[in-house]
């Protein structure tokens, strides 16, 4: 489809430039497209991405992915994990990487018991204690690894979902996973899933919420909206009005969003049929997230006469990422961006996101931009 043909079709009034990069798209390019290593990408450190990681909760696994004995080899955080899920049920994640010689324990380890065993010599693991128990070849435990000698991880299960907390500090959980009541709910849709890899920063992705000029010009929205906006102690609210037009005229539609810590977001769609999106997204790298959105709807409307709208909810919201990630995929971090009348509250949301970044150095602080900047004081909505 070409570029006018889309401007055309599309219910949307303003042409969005971004159609240019997707529309060309086949159904499955775009697919292979979204999961694509984007070619001659900047560094890490040309992008000002080198600014560490912020902590929070963040998923790792659809809780359906790990069965009761399996292991399986995970990487994010610029870490090598091991994570598993014992005879009890319970699932366990340890660094990946075996004190004795080094083997990797996710690719070929295996579940003993509760425990972890390597696969190069059988060293097995307690995931809680993060101590060597037992050495089937040997009669004694040597004492660095007969006491704590590797990192153990915080695990939750909720919302269908293998959570763990990460902070580059070690640092014990600040606040807790959400449940989610619609996520266990049967009269809830089993998850439609989407996925693709973002290659930029979590903080830069967060950021979009708040920079409400894209919308026009990304998303092509009619006019610039605002939103109300929620700041917690963890967590930070928003909520948008729209009027949607339907073919039983206009109704009035919302979105919630809901994001508690860095790592734990979600949308509530309302209006025309109602949706609820968990992103799931998690640092591989500084400059590589994973991105899975997971939607549920009410199975009255998603199976009902109103399939077709419920789907495209789904798909329209697929497609507004695809439109980002255009942007996110090579975007540098602007520290101490020129904000103009008309932006959103970048700088509020700056210093607020700021909290989830473990004590940054003045250093560090002033390249990401904290602290400096932007004072709200040019009309930028502070
Ligand atoms: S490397 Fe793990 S038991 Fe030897
Ligand atoms: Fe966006």
């Amino acid at each position: 489809m070409n570029v006018e043909t889309a401007s055309a079709t599309d219910a949307r009034t303003p042409p969005v430039a971004v159609w240019q990069v997707i529309d060309r798209m086949s159904k499955e390019e775009l697919v292979a497209w979204r999961m694509e290593e984007p070619r001659n990408r900047p560094s890490i450190a040309e992008r000002n991405l080198d600014i560490g990681f912020p902590f929070g909760w963040y998923i790792a696994l659809k809780s359906d992915e790990l069965a009761v004995g399996e292991v399986k080899p995970l990487r994010y955080f610029s870490q090598d994990l091991a994570i598993w899920r014992g005879e009890d049920g319970q699932v366990r994640m340890l660094d990946a990487y075996c004190k004795h010689l080094g083997a990797h324990m996710g690719h070929g380890g295996k579940v003993h018991g509760n425990m972890l065993e390597c696969p190069f010599h059988a060293w097995r693991y307690d995931g809680e204690e993060g101590v060597v128990k037992e050495i089937p070849y040997s009669p004694s435990i040597p004492p660095q690894v007969k006491r704590k000698c590797t990192r153990t991880w915080h695990i939750k299960e909720a919302n269908q979902f293998i959570w763990f907390w990460y902070h580059p500090d070690d640092v014990a959980p600040l606040f807790d996973v959400v449940e989610i009541p619609e996520c266990s709910d049967p009269d809830w849709t089993p998850y439609d899933e989407c996925r693709w890899d973002i290659w930029g920063s979590l903080q830069n992705m967060a950021e979009n919420g708040v920079d409400f000029a894209h919308f026009k010009f990304i998303h092509g929205t009619a006019t610039i909206p605002t939103a109300e906006l929620g700041w917690g102690e963890w967590d930070r609210t928003g909520v948008v009005r729209a009027k949607m037009g339907t073919p039983k005229g206009e109704v009035d539609g919302a979105i919630h969003t809901h994001a508690v810590g860095a790592g734990q977001a979600w949308v509530r769609f309302t209006g025309i049929c109602e949706t609820l999106l968990l992103a799931a997204i998690t640092p591989i790298e500084l400059d590589r997230l994973q991105v899975r959105y997971f939607y549920t709807q009410p199975k009255a409307q998603a199976e009902g006469p109103g399939a077709g709208v419920a789907r495209a909810i789904i798909k329209d919201v697929n497609k507004q990422l695809d439109q980002d990630k255009v942007v996110w995929d090579r975007q540098q971090y602007q520290p101490n961006p020129i904000i103009c009348q008309g932006d959103g509250p970048i700088a509020k949301f700056r210093q607020f996101y700021s909290r989830y970044y473990a004590q940054p150095s003045a250093e560090a602080g002033e390249r990401a931009g904290f602290g400096s900047g932007c004072d709200g004081s040019h009309g930028c909505n502070d």
